[in-house]
């Protein structure tokens, strides 16, 4: 039926066009016909009347012609055009015709009120009669009616010819299409490959279109089998679960730099902060769930005044579930192993931001001095001898084989959260192959993306004796084997942050009042740290570039960028956030008005839960950065909005635009694309817009934070499993071989 009327209505259209366009040609054609038919049939009536006329009185004449169906009536007028006589059913309004019959005869056309009338006129100077002419007055209204009558055939024939033509269109499209059914059909029936008739082997569509097939139902059967080993929703419920069956008994350490709970001395009252981290939102709620021992450097200028002796606090504050061991770290150790090697160094190794790394042997030595003493700690708290050991990040490449001089069956986790460079930015490093073995004692090293991990493979095989096993993802260095595997960091679902918010609409008015911002005002945010990787100038210049090519934007849209102040005492950093601060000043300066600012940059830390706040009442959030292992706030900006409401903009170097494929994924070094980018975010239709951040957080939801830990540590625990049975093997050989 549908393909039916697909065909049916534009060709009824199409028809229905040419008759009303062909209406006025046909009367236009059948009124010259019929006038022309009158004219002669006037023609021949005078010409046998006029001899009459000499003989008979006009009157009489009249009284003879006029039964004529369509003759209405006779005049005879004046050479000055004055209607002397006529006959009855003259109209009444008409004269004589305006001049005199040219060559003896003239013929006019007069409408009526009534309607067409033709007037034909004949010079009349007959013998007894004065001088004068005959005019003869014709009804033409019969040919309104006939034109009518014309124009419904015609119809009635274009009708008949479109069901007619949509009739055997649909017999043969039905047809061919019954023919490539089977032909896919016969293609699909099980074979791997498509096998088609010979006669179709001349159609490429259907072998092209068999072949698709063929590829979607193996990825799906793919997916599938991926899904029925991770087909469980990933709670904390559910981790907890799986470390109870999978892992019973096992003692959980976590290590970072960064601490999750920082005491702040403020004026005197302590305060509890909770830093802007990646690393510590992802881990959190796995500690959490995990219960075990968190151990970081103590950082908080009231940090000390609140652990026990052991160094320890309980935490989280409102609901204790896992103790955070805090390490003291002094001023030079902070300088050489924090700021020094792992940020002035590893950092800028590992992220493309153009920021040339500084390598000095003195902070080297700091960096393996305070592993060392890392190191330390995780023996201390150890309880068993093979703790789960999950150490995060580049400021512990050398913290797993430290770990397992000591703790030789311990099953090391290390996650490294930031990109892995290739080998050629790699072998810059004075110490790779330190770093490299070093991370290569961990039972599985973690990386964000498959393109990290092959970097990483890249860089072990270029400067390490060892054996890489490509097809399994494993470096083995003597009798040590790894596992290099990309895991996707991510979020909890539903994110903490997010109870307790207020509605959308009350986000937006407390966001907009709060920042002296206009009601109706479009609003993008920014949230990060001040950090070169995030291209915040970059995200400032591309507000600029939109505002040159869409001045209709000058008044209704800002940009509030949040900048928590990071890593302030490192050149690099200081740079940015000047540059950052006066690009903004500029563009300000350039465009702002009526206290109206394009930018608002608040470099200040912001706690999760105004974070929240701000993403639910923007229009927008702007995610610029120029290299990042995944970024976080891509995914807590789709968290945040349970209002499917919302657009991102992420950059194509960020880890998150491998998965968050609904965003408006931009290049953030065209200043350009980025700027319309942003303009066709504030314009996208709100389906549209609700289509893609409802597949998004579907995304998110599925492959939360949970998800993350929960496969990690079911790979850890296949490990483990797989070691006792090689352990007893073992046993059993050497009893064998000494009874
Ligand atoms: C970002 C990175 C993490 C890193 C953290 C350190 O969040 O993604 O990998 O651990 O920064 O930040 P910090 O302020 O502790 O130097």
């Amino acid at each position: 039926m549908r393909m039916t009327l697909r065909f049916a209505l534009p060709l009824f259209l199409i028809l229905g066009g040419i008759t009303w366009a062909a209406s006025p040609l046909t009367a236009n054609l059948m009124t010259r016909w019929f006038r022309g038919d009158i004219e002669l049939r006037s023609q021949l009536l005078f010409d046998s009347l006029k001899d009459a006329v000499a003989d008979t009185q006009i009157e009489t004449l009249f009284s003879r012609v006029r039964n004529d169906q369509r003759l209405l009536a006779l005049g005879f007028c004046s050479p000055s055009g004055n209607l002397l006589q006529h006959s009855a059913g003259w109209p009444k309004p008409l004269g004589c015709p305006a001049r005199p019959p040219d060559g003896g005869r003239l013929f006019a056309m007069e409408r009526l009120k009534s309607g067409p009338l033709s007037m034909s006129a004949f010079a009349l100077s007959a013998p007894g009669t004065d001088p004068g002419y005959l005019v003869f007055v014709h009804d033409l209204r019969f040919i309104d009616s006939r034109s009518r009558w014309a124009d419904a055939y015609l119809a009635g024939l274009f009708a008949l010819l479109a069901i007619m033509a949509v009739a055997v269109a649909v017999l043969v499209t039905r047809l061919t299409m019954r023919g490539w059914i089977k032909a896919v059909r016969d293609g699909l029936a099980n074979s791997a490959e498509p096998v088609l008739p010979d006669h179709l082997a001349e159609a490429p569509e259907i072998a092209s279109l068999v072949g698709d097939v063929h590829r979607m139902l193996r990825n799906g059967g793919n997916l599938r089998a991926a899904n029925d080993i991770i087909r469980v929703d990933w709670t904390a419920e559910s981790l907890k679960h799986l470390l109870k069956t999978e892992l019973p008994e096992t003692e959980v350490i976590v290590v970072s730099n960064r601490e999750p709970y920082l005491h702040n001395d403020v004026d005197g009252r302590i305060q509890i902060q909770r830093p802007a981290s990646g690393l510590v939102t992802a881990l959190e709620p796995i500690t959490r769930a995990c219960g075990g021992t968190w151990i970081a450097h103590g950082s908080g200028s009231a940090d000390a005044r609140t652990v026990d002796e052991h160094d320890h606090v309980l935490v989280p504050p409102e609901s204790p579930s896992y103790v955070l061991r805090r390490i003291w770290l002094s001023d030079e150790e902070l300088n050489g192993y924090y700021f020094g090697l792992a940020n002035e160094g590893i950092w800028p190794l590992c992220h493309i931001a153009f920021v040339r790394p500084t390598f000095r042997a003195s902070d080297w030595h700091q960096y393996v001095a305070v592993n060392r003493k890392f190191a330390e700690a995780v023996i201390a708290e150890a309880k068993t001898t093979n703790p789960l050991v999950l150490v995060q990040d580049y400021h512990f490449a050398l913290l797993p084989r430290m770990i397992r001089e000591r703790l030789p069956d311990a099953t090391i986790i290390t996650f490294w959260h930031i990109p892995w460079p290739n080998p050629e930015m790699f072998s810059i490093c004075p110490w790779r192959e330190e770093i490299l073995t070093g991370l290569l004692s961990s039972s599985i090293l973690g990386f964000h993306t498959q393109f990290h991990c092959i970097n990483f493979l890249e860089a072990v095989d270029r400067f390490l004796e060892c054996h890489i096993d490509r097809e399994h993802s494993t470096v083995t260095t003597g009798s040590r084997t790894t596992l290099i595997r990309p895991y996707p960091i991510s979020i909890e679902w539903p994110p903490t942050a997010l109870a307790g918010q207020p509605g959308i609409p009350e986000c937006r008015r407390t966001v907009r009042e709060r920042f002296n911002l206009a009601a109706d005002i479009m609003l993008a945010v920014g949230v990060e740290r001040f950090d070169y990787t995030k291209g915040i100038t970059d995200r400032f210049r591309a507000v600029e570039s939109m505002l040159e090519t869409h001045p209709e934007w000058i008044g209704r849209f800002s940009l509030l960028q949040i900048a928590a102040p990071s890593r302030s005492q490192l050149p690099a950093y200081r740079d940015v956030q000047t540059e950052a601060q006066e690009t903004a000043r500029l563009i300000n300066e350039r465009f702002g008005r009526d206290g109206w600012t394009p930018i608002l940059l608040v470099a200040r830390h912001h706690e999760p839960e105004e974070v929240f706040t701000l993403f639910r009442a923007a229009d927008l959030c702007v995610v610029s950065s120029l290299h990042d292992g995944m970024n976080l706030v891509a995914k807590e900006f789709v968290a945040a909005r349970d209002d499917d409401d919302g657009v991102l903009v992420l950059s194509t170097f960020a880890g998150a635009s491998r998965e968050l494929l609904e965003a408006l994924i931009v290049n953030p070094y065209d200043i350009q694309a980025m700027g319309e980018a942003i303009h066709q975010a504030l314009v996208m239709t709100p389906e549209q817009r609700k289509e893609r951040m409802h597949l998004m957080r579907d995304m998110v939801a599925e492959y939360n934070v949970h998800f993350w830990a929960g496969r990690m540590l079911l790979d850890a625990a296949r490990m483990r499993k797989r070691q006792n049975i090689e352990s007893t093997t073992t046993t059993m050989a050497g009893l064998n071989e000494h009874p």
